[in-house]
């Protein structure tokens, strides 16, 4: 079944099968519950046993029919054994990190690694006694030299967060390995119809269903898919042991995000590149970070194992003058300043890598803008930036510019 036709008829196959099912409306229904009755004392105490441990409705926090519709349609995308819905994308990293790693543990964490999970190794994980090395993402193989007898995980997220450095992924999976070590990826950008990660050897495949997958910027919800069963339960056990879950509606609202997610993101992704592309040509700009550009140093890799691209990439202007930029910025009709992306919305937001960077400090003159583009006319969003640029120009003007390389 191609993902299209999965995405449209995916947790719904419940609804014919099961006897009590209302209706014969369409969608699976939305199920809110703490409380699970049994029948019986006995019934009540083996409900935990075998696989119901995981996969029975018998609690509210260890997920109801929603929740499981919503991790079943998931893992099928994402190609792994099964899947843990968590409450945010960041509690599906920390939770998957939590879910593999002990005290005395090392990790390996690409320099270009989303700010909140750098956060959660600096913080948490250093308190607990697992230490964590960065890593230049770009490294591949190379990865083999920073290997210790206790390394026990290799993060990736590729393309990674402000910058867009393609990984190997294949190439870093074989040496972890080679050395017992698991491969965890932040596929949040490839999501799950651009990147199939266990085709390319991943252990677990983390998702901020929050961007594109929800796609309407009114929830924050997370995915954790596992290559074996054994993992799967690895995760579920930590994720049940720390309380987590979604909402039964945001799962319900994640599932309507996934019917329209493949026509979505071919609009985003023929938009994206318009954008990058017009974007390119200007003379304002230095150099676009977006792998889908023939001129993006990951181009090659991401040819080879991608399958199309989502609209986020980064733009380096010539300017360093912060002042300026925020006349352009800050006027814009429809590119609006704000967190997230994978919305429907075009969104902007500055990126400062030189401030979070320790691996492959980042040094490079010029001010760094994330774009998001969204579902609008593409000629509406070429206009707007347009005429920022003539307020940039402006700015400029009237203020010391920072044209060197220009
Ligand atoms: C790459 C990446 N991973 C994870 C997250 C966290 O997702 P959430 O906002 O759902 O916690 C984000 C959020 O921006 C992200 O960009």
């Amino acid at each position: 079944m191609h993902d299209d036709t999965w995405l449209v008829h995916a947790a719904r196959a419940h609804a014919t099968t099961e006897p009590q099912r209302p209706y014969g409306v369409v969608n699976p229904p939305v199920y809110h519950a703490s409380t699970v009755l049994y029948p019986t004392l006995d019934a009540f105490r083996r409900r935990a046993e075998g696989p119901a441990k995981y996969h029975a409705v018998r609690y509210g926090a260890y997920g109801v029919p929603t929740t499981f519709a919503l991790a079943d349609a998931i893992a099928h995308l994402e190609g792994g054994r099964g899947t843990v819905v968590t409450s945010s994308g960041l509690a599906a990293v920390t939770l998957a990190l939590s879910a593999v790693l002990s005290r005395g543990d090392h990790l390996l964490m690409p320099d270009t690694v989303y700010g909140p999970t750098r956060d959660f190794c600096d913080t948490v994980l250093t308190r607990f006694g697992i230490e964590t090395t960065y890593y230049d993402p770009c490294l591949g193989a190379g990865v083999a030299a920073l290997m210790r007898s206790n390394t026990r995980v290799v993060f990736t997220e590729s393309p990674g967060s402000l910058t867009f450095d393609v990984q190997d992924i294949p190439a870093i999976v074989a040496v972890a390995h080679a050395r017992q070590a698991l491969v965890l990826l932040d596929n949040t950008w490839g999501t799950p119809v651009f990147f199939k990660p266990f085709r390319h050897g991943v252990d677990l495949s983390i998702q901020a269903g929050t961007k594109y997958i929800a796609g309407h910027s009114d929830l924050v919800i997370g995915m954790i898919t596992a290559r074996t069963e054994a993992l799967f339960c690895q995760v579920k056990d930590t994720t049940m042991a720390f309380g987590d879950i979604p909402s039964p509606d945001d799962c319900y609202l994640t599932l309507r995000g996934l019917r329209s997610l493949g026509v979505r993101l071919r609009h985003h992704q023929a938009s994206g590149l318009r954008v990058a592309q017009w974007l390119q040509q200007r003379p304002e700009v230095k150099r676009v970070l977006y792998p889908p550009l023939p001129a993006d140093p990951g181009h090659a890799l991401w040819q080879r194992d991608f399958t199309g691209a989502c609209s986020l990439f980064g733009v380096v202007l010539h300017t360093s003058e912060e002042p300026a930029v925020a006349q352009m910025v800050e006027g814009y009709h429809y590119f609006k300043i704000g967190a997230s992306w994978g919305g429907y919305e075009s969104l902007v937001i500055p990126a400062y890598p030189a401030a979070i960077r320790t691996a492959v400090p980042w040094t490079e003159p010029g001010f760094v803008l994330r774009y998001h583009v969204g579902l609008e006319d593409p000629e509406d969003l070429l206009t707007d930036l347009d005429e920022g640029f003539q307020r940039l120009q402006r700015a400029l003007a009237g203020a010391p510019s920072d044209r060197e390389g220009a």
